[in-house]
C-alpha cells in the first residue's frame, strides 16, 4: 500500500521548535543600510556589533604557516589540546579559574556554538532559563531551539541595566536551569560587580540552576574597571559554563573561533552535542589562535584604547543632552540608549533616522521581546572616532527635531 500524498503545507512545514525563532530585526537595518550604500549614499554604521580593525597580523601568518605546514584534515573533537591549553593559560593569567585544558575547556565555532551547545546539553522542554534583557538575541533562540522556556529578567536603566540578583531570586522556580549572565553585557555595556555576583551565588546555593557566563567581551572594559569572571566567586564555579571568544577583543569575528569552560561534569555533555554538529573547529586556525591568544597583547591594548576615547567621546556628546538617556556603561562598545515615548516607535526611529541622516544603529526590540525596548536604541561606538562623533552628533540632532515636531 502506498503511503497517502503529504499535503504540500506539509512537506514544508517546519518543527514546532522554530515557533518562536524570527529572523533578527538587526538585518533590517542592515538591508536597508545596504540599499541606501548602493545608490551611492555613505552610511555612519553604529549598528556594527565587531570591532573595525582588522586581525593582528601575526595571527595572519601564522595561519599562512599552519595552512603550509598542512594543518588541514579533522582534529579533536574538543578542539586542539594546544588550543585549549593556551585559551586555559589565558583565563588563569587574567585571574580566571585553572580550567583542565584535557577536559573543562571545549574549542568552539566562535562564541554562538558555545551558547548553543551549553543551551542543548542541559535544558529540555518544562525547563525554564532566566535571560536578561535586553540581550543578545541568540539566548533566547538557543533555548527555544532546546523546547525550554525563557523567561525574561528585565534590567533596570535606573540600575545602569546592571544584573540585580534579588529580581533572579523572585523569578527562580522548581523549573528553573540556567540563569544567564552575560558581562560586559551586550546591548548595554553593564558589568556585573563582584558583590551581586555573591549575591547571585547565595541565592543559587542548593539549587540545581546552572548560570551561563557569556564573558565574550571580558578584556573590554574601561575606567579602570575590572572584570570578574562569575566562576571565580565562591560557590559559583561548580555551577558555571562560562563562554568567550576571539570576535571581540581580537578582531577576529570572521574567524569563528570561541570557548566553553567549566566543570568537567558539564563540558562532557556540550562535548556530545559538539560531535555530532560541527564535530570540530578548522584546524589550521586553531595553529593561528594560539598566536592570538600569546602574542596580541599590544595590539589588543591599542584596539581597547582606541573603543575607551570613543566611548569618551561618544558619552560627552550625549553628556550635553537632556533627551536620549544613556548610563556610564563599563565594557563591550555598544551604549543603549532610552527615549521619550513621544519620539517614536524604536523600529520606525532606526529606519527614518538611516533613511534621513543615513546613521545606522538597532532597534532595542531586537534585543528585548518584552516590549521594554520599544524606545530604546543601540549604539555602537567600534566604528572609527570621526564616525561615532558624526553619527551621534546626527542622532542628537534628529531626536531633537522629533522631541520639537511631537
Ligand atoms: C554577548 C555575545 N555573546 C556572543 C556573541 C557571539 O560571538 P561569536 O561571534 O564568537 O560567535 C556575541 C556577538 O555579538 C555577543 O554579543
Amino acid at each position: 500500500m502506498t503511503a497517502p500524498l503529504a499535503a504540500t503545507s506539509s512537506l514544508t512545514r517546519p518543527a514546532d521548535r522554530l515557533a518562536g525563532i524570527v529572523p533578527s530585526r538587526i538585518r533590517v537595518v542592515f538591508d536597508l543600510a545596504a540599499e541606501l550604500e548602493a545608490r551611492g549614499h555613505r552610511v555612519i554604521h553604529l549598528e556594527i556589533g565587531r570591532p573595525d580593525f582588522d586581525t593582528p597580523q601575526v595571527v595572519k601568518d601564522a595561519t599562512g604557516a599552519a595552512l603550509a605546514a598542512g594543518r588541514v584534515h579533522y582534529g579533536p573533537n574538543a578542539g586542539s589540546w594546544q588550543l585549549r591549553a593556551a585559551v586555559a593559560a589565558t583565563l588563569a593569567a587574567s585571574g580566571g579559574p585553572r580550567y583542565d585544558p584535557g577536559s573543562e575547556i571545549l574549542v568552539t565555532i566562535g562564541a554562538s556554538e558555545a551558547v548553543f551547545l551549553a543551551v542543548m546539553a542541559f535544558c529540555e522542554p518544562g525547563d525554564e532559563v532566566i535571560v536578561p534583557v535586553p540581550a543578545w538575541p541568540a539566548y533566547e533562540a538557543c533555548v527555544r531551539l532546546a523546547g525550554a522556556t525563557p523567561v525574561f529578567l528585565p534590567l533596570d536603566p535606573d540600575d545602569d541595566h546592571v544584573l540585580d540578583p534579588a529580581r533572579v531570586r523572585r523569578l527562580l522556580t522548581s523549573r528553573t536551569r540556567m540563569v544567564v549572565a552575560c558581562t560586559p553585557h551586550n546591548p548595554t555595556g553593564a558589568v556585573v560587580d563582584p558583590g551581586r555576583l555573591a549575591h547571585l551565588a547565595g541565592i543559587l546555593r542548593g539549587s540545581r540552576v546552572l548560570v551561563l557566563a557569556d564573558e565574550i567581551y571580558r578584556e573590554l572594559v574601561y575606567d579602570g574597571t575590572r572584570h570578574v569572571p562569575v566562576a571565580t566567586v565562591a560557590d559559583l564555579a561548580e555551577r558555571t559554563i562560562t563562554v568567550g571568544g576571539f570576535a571581540k577583543a581580537y578582531a577576529m569575528d570572521g574567524w569563528r573561533l570561541g570557548w566553553l569552560a567549566g566543570p568537567s561534569g558539564l563540558v562532557a555533555p556540550a562535548l556530545r552535542v559538539r560531535q555530532f554538529t560541527t564535530t570540530c573547529p578548522p584546524t589550521f586556525l586553531q595553529d593561528a589562535a594560539i598566536v592570538a591568544l600569546r602574542d596580541t597583547a599590544t595590539e589588543r591594548e591599542q584596539m581597547r584604547r582606541a573603543f575607551a576615547v570613543r566611548r569618551a567621546g561618544a558619552l560627552e556628546l550625549l553628556g550635553r543632552q537632556r533627551i536620549l538617556r544613556v548610563g556610564r556603561p563599563s565594557g563591550a562598545f555598544y551604549l543603549y540608549l532610552t527615549y521619550p515615548e513621544q519620539l517614536g516607535p524604536a523600529d520606525e526611529f532606526t529606519l527614518r533616522l538611516l533613511e534621513d541622516e543615513h546613521v545606522a544603529v538597532v532597534p532595542g526590540t531586537a534585543f528585548d521581546p518584552t516590549g521594554r525596548g520599544r524606545h530604546a536604541i543601540r549604539v555602537s561606538y567600534a566604528a572609527s572616532l570621526d564616525d561615532v562623533q558624526e553619527g551621534i552628533r546626527r542622532l542628537i540632532d534628529y531626536a531633537t527635531v522629533r522631541a520639537d515636531g511631537a
